[in-house]
């Protein structure tokens, strides 16, 4: 039987950005790496690294200026807008350091609102939705607004939104960024132990050294290339 597809595979992939009057920067330069269904990858690196910009490439927010992206074995350049939708839809969750949460929407609204977008059946979606509040500790907080909630409690309803359609690919970036120490350990402990038991693969970029030990492989950018870590 074939090997399954990696859940990501970068192959050679460069992204520059033209500027105006000026040369172009090279956020990101042949970068190869390749991250098996199931495992766990940390991305570290300075400031301006490039570690944002190889997630959005991830995410297939972003294309690369010359060489491949593929995620579960597709290739996202050589897909068309609307598939790359249904592959961020379907195949990508993603997590931001400032948690990107709706204020008008409940905690459980906020955790469904990925399955409204992509019309699944209401009833499932929101029993899957109490489920993973369940897991994240904030089922009692299921009907609250979010803007009561503390950072740490938003980054858990954000990991749960994340998860809501079972992603194969979880994307997170400074998940705990903006979090303190206690926090940034329970977020990090929720992240690893849920990727597992849902079989997630997860690609994380962090400052945070601690973090970054936790994940199967670390790799360190600087200048846009990958440096030994
Ligand atoms: N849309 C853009 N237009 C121009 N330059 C960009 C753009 N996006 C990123 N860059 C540049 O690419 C380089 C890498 O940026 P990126 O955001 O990937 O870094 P990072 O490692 O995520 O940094 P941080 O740790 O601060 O989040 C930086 O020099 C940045 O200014
Ligand atoms: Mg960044």
């Amino acid at each position: 039987m074939a090997a399954p597809a990696p859940a990501l595979e970068l192959d050679r992939a460069s992204r520059s950005f033209e500027r105006q009057g000026g040369p172009p920067v090279h956020a990101l330069r042949e970068v190869s790496v390749e991250v098996p269904a199931g495992g766990t990858l940390a991305v570290i690196g300075r400031s301006g690294s490039g570690k944002s910009t190889l997630l959005h490439l991830a995410a297939a927010i972003d294309r690369p200026t010359s060489g491949h992206v593929l995620v579960d074995g597709r290739d996202t350049a050589a897909l068309d807008e609307r598939a790359r939708t249904r592959l961020r839809r379907d195949t990508i969750g993603l997590v931001f350091q400032s948690f990107h949460l709706l204020p008008h929407l409940s905690v459980l609204e906020n955790v469904v609102l990925p399955a409204r977008i992509a019309g699944d059946p209401d009833a499932a979606s929101r029993a899957r939705a109490r489920e993973l509040l369940d897991r994240v500790s904030l089922a009692d907080r299921a009907d609250d607004g979010v803007d009561g909630l503390s950072g740490g409690e938003r980054q858990r309803v954000a990991i749960g939104r994340a998860l809501l359609r079972r992603p194969r690919l979880l994307l997170a970036d400074e998940p705990t960024g903006s979090l303190d120490d206690e926090n940034a350990r329970s977020v990090a402990d929720l992240l690893f132990e849920l990727t597992r038991t849902e079989g997630t693969t997860l690609v994380l970029a962090t400052h945070d050294a601690s973090l970054a030990a936790r994940a199967d492989a670390v790799r360190r950018l600087a200048g846009g290339r990958l440096v030994d870590p």
